[in-house]
């Protein structure tokens, strides 16, 4: 065991590290923390699983700080462990972007993409306090087996996993480093096996695709808990050749301090907690999983890459991390909403020109947020945006979008219901929909009763004509009744949209005036004119409308 007593080189740090960011989410609320012990394997991320299906609002989330872990061997484990510290809602992913508005995430990652901010290179760092190497890693209990990490899907997965993981590869070609969030199954306290999803192309995957062709190991490293604005980089789709340690220093506002790996050429966060050094076999892959995956099932063995650990640096006082993934909404599923919906939607309005689009929605409860995508248009606009828009949205990715769904501004794209309510209202399915062919089967559960390719509905459910006024109370007098529930001492309310009615253009300042008696008490003042207006001679509910403007022609 090595260890450096000697402060980073370098300029001061500006941006907060792990531990900077617990202790605001500890200042600010949003931050249990767990001294009780909890069993890693059987009792950690089940316990967070209930914040997420325990019926417990998005805003009252919060992130677990576990500080006294054992296992069911009886171990105990000196790191404590962070999950749901990055994303369990928007407002830690906010903390993590030092954001106090969600308008603001998009914004951010759109310029951090287009004008990264190269790291600074130091020596002696933070994360190179302890080094494990050789005899120090290998037997029972040492290396990776010395680490907190849990089960996440305890009676499905085949061992304790990494998961909030940034793997950091190294295009042999360019020179350029990627890092992407993947998972790593333990094997033996130094091998690991890791799932690189061949379907969404992720960066280590096109770099191990170049080695294998070279015939040689690819150097890797896997950062396991580091700066907040590092850690949200992982899980991003960032173009290849685009570093994510540069987006994230221009999410900071100033350069990330990276160091050099101890035993592979790569440039490592100085600041991160635990860092696994290694190589992946270019040609020898194992089974790995299964694994309770991020699309609600579970992943099931396949064959997969190995990592060989050539050393695990890490701060004498780490805080590793694990993230709650599988069926959604997770902390794997919240990451990804809040900056995909922002993105996708500048993608359709600055990129596509698309007029009047609004807002871009994906429906994240067990759907995990790539099926389901819902747009919302402006009134009035012209049928031809709309369809762009869906046929936009559909091609963006080659995996997200399988049921593409265009609303009026009325609509809350976020309530299922209401985007039932509108299909249901104002959709023709034979004329409103369009299927398209030949899409890739994307992020799912594989299973033998799939297709080669999958297809995409594109629906489009706004208002075609004018419709008639929402049937409920106008607004004034759903005020007024909620002003008087709340002096009866009535159970607290939480409105739910659409909790008044308004006007969707099919509607007369006639029978704006007879609603206006009606409430005045007048309403009898009509008798005499429904009167005048009696008819025979025509068949039962006939409009109204169509007689007045039959007689207005003669
Ligand atoms: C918690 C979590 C776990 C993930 N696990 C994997 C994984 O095991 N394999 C994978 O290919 N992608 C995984 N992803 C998705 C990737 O992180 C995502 O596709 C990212 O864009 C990859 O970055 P890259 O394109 O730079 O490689 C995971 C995402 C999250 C949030």
């Amino acid at each position: 065991m090595t260890k450096s007593d000697k402060p980073a080189s370098g300029a001061a740090r500006s941006y907060p590290d792990l531990h900077d960011h617990i202790a605001r989410l500890d200042e600010a609320g949003l931050l249990y923390r767990i001294d009780h012990p909890v069993n890693k394997d059987t009792e950690l991320h089940p316990l967070v699983r209930w914040q997420f299906r325990g019926g417990i609002p998005e805003a009252n989330r919060r992130a677990f700080l576990f500080t006294n872990i054992v296992d069911t061997k009886g171990r105990r484990y000196d790191l404590p462990m962070l999950v749901g510290g990055f994303a369990a809602n928007a407002a830690i992913y906010r903390a993590c972007m030092g954001l106090t508005s969600n308008d603001e995430i998009g914004p951010a990652w759109t310029r951090a993409i287009a004008h990264p901010v190269a790291p600074e290179h130091v020596e002696n760092p933070a994360c190179q306090e302890i080094i494990l190497t050789d005899a120090e890693m290998t037997g029972p209990g040492n290396g990776l087996e010395s680490f907190p990490i849990p089960i996440s899907t305890p009676g499905f997965d085949a061992a304790p996993y990494l998961t909030a993981t940034c793997v950091i590869t190294r295009d042999p070609d360019t020179g350029c480093q990627n890092m992407g969030t993947y998972r790593a199954q333990l094997k033996s306290p130094t091998r690991l096996g890791m799932m690189m999803a061949v379907g969404t192309r992720p960066g280590g995957y096109e770099h191990w695709k170049k080695y294998q062709a070279l015939n040689q190991r690819m150097p890797i490293c896997i950062v396991v808990g580091c700066p907040p604005m590092v850690a949200l980089t992982g899980p991003q789709k960032i173009p290849l050749g685009v570093d994510e340690i540069g987006v994230a220093g221009a999410l900071a506002g100033a350069p990330i301090r990276v160091a050099r790996a101890h035993s592979v050429d790569l440039l490592v966060p100085a600041e991160s907690e635990l860092v696994i050094e290694g190589y992946v076999e270019p040609h020898e892959l194992e089974p790995e999983g299964p694994f309770g995956e991020s699309h609600g099932y579970v992943a099931l063995e396949e064959y997969s890459v190995i990592v060989n650990v050539t050393a695990i640096t890490h701060r004498r006082d780490a805080v590793l991390t694990s993230m709650i993934s599988q069926v959604t909404p997770s902390e794997s599923s919240v990451i990804k909403r809040l900056a995909y919906e922002p993105q996708y939607l500048a993608h359709l309005r600055d990129v596509l020109g698309i007029r009047g689009i609004k807002r871009v929605a994906m429906h994240e409860p067990l759907t995990n947020l790539r099926r389901v995508v819902i747009l919302q248009f402006a009134p009035g606009t012209a049928r031809s945006e709309i369809w762009r828009g869906l046929h936009g949205a559909v091609s963006l990715q080659a995996a997200i979008g399988k049921f593409v769904i265009a609303v009026d501004e009325d609509i809350d794209p976020d309530n299922a219901d209401a985007v039932f309510w509108a299909m249901s209202y104002r959709c023709n399915p034979a004329r409103d929909t369009k299927i398209i062919e030949d899409r890739e089967r994307g992020h799912g559960p594989r299973t033998s009763a799939e297709a080669e390719a999958d297809s995409a509905m594109l629906v489009d459910a706004t208002m075609k004509t004018k419709m008639p006024p929402l049937a409920l109370p106008k607004r004034e007098f759903m005020e007024n009744a909620k002003a008087l529930w709340e002096k009866l001492d009535l159970p607290p309310l939480r409105p739910e949209a659409p909790w008044f009615g308004y006007s969707l253009g099919d509607w007369t300042d006639a029978w704006d005036a007879s609603a206006d008696e009606a409430v005045r008490g007048d309403w009898m003042d009509r008798s005499a004119a429904y009167e005048a207006r009696r008819r025979t001679g025509i068949p039962l509910n006939t409009p109204c409308r169509s007689v007045d403007d039959d007689d207005a022609a003669k």
